[in-house]
């Protein structure tokens, strides 16, 4: 089975896609965390990457596109994928059709996951990451604490966390991706889910968008 989780920065798809992975039975597929990856190994990929993303920039189509195909062609992800992070623009999505088509895969449902700026900005400016274990501590806006709570490891914040980047990513949004709201109702393929409240009742409800 194939889906997608679409919304804008902060909607929660990274954290309700790890979550669904297992109840599924398919990988997640996040184009961020794979250019993280990159970013961190100092690739070619990476090095082009990171300047469009320390701006809040989407990285050129067609660099996503490759990395996409080679991505779902891995043995993992014979059985079906859950998107996070892509498709993030019409040329992005057509290209996914014509990859699907390809390999005879249907796309079940994209879930718009909607939440409020207000929310989003506080979760986004909340959010720490453990260097040591990658814990996600959201501390929702008050100070971190000292060390991951989980393993004592550093905690840092995202390059493009930062406010005036967070302003930015949220304007691309509206302008490149949330297109793709309107594409996907034309495929009668889209189910708005409200992203807001506790993590356990947003993935309640993706799993009825999804299954239903
Ligand atoms: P990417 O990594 O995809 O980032 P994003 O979608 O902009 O933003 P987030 O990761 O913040 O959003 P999320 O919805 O996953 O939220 P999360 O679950 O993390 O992309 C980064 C960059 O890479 C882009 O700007 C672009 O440059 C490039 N890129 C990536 N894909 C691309 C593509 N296809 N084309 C071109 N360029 C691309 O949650 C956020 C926080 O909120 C976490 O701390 C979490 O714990 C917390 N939280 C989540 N749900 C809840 C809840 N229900 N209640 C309370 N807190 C919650």
């Amino acid at each position: 089975m194939v889906a997608i989780l679409l919304g804008p920065p902060g909607a929660g798809k990274g954290t309700q896609a790890r979550r669904l992975e297992e109840d599924l039975d398919i990988p997640q597929i996040s184009t961020g965390d794979i250019l993280r990856d990159h970013v961190a190994r100092g690739t070619d990929l990476g090095k082009q990457a990171k300047q469009y993303m320390d701006r809040g920039e989407l990285v050129p189509d067609q660099l996503i596109i490759d990395l996409i195909a080679d991505r779902i062609d891995q043995d993992d992800a014979a059985a079906g994928f859950l998107l996070d992070g892509f498709p993030r623009t019409i040329p992005q999505a057509v290209a996914l059709d014509g990859l699907l088509r390809a390999r005879e895969v249907p796309l079940r449902a994209v879930v718009l996951l909607d939440v409020d700026d207000e929310v989003l900005v506080r979760r986004i400016s909340g959010r720490y990451l453990c260097r040591e274990c990658g814990e996600d501590v959201n501390t929702g806006g008050e100070e971190p604490p000292e060390a991951c709570p989980k393993c004592g490891g550093e905690l840092y914040q995202r390059d493009d966390d930062r406010p005036e980047t967070v302003r930015k990513r949220l304007e691309v949004y509206r302008e490149q991706t949330a297109p793709l709201v309107d594409y996907y109702e034309g495929e009668s393929l889209l189910r708005r889910v409200d992203g807001s409240g506790e993590v356990d009742e947003v993935t309640r409800r993706i799993k009825v968008a999804i299954k239903g």
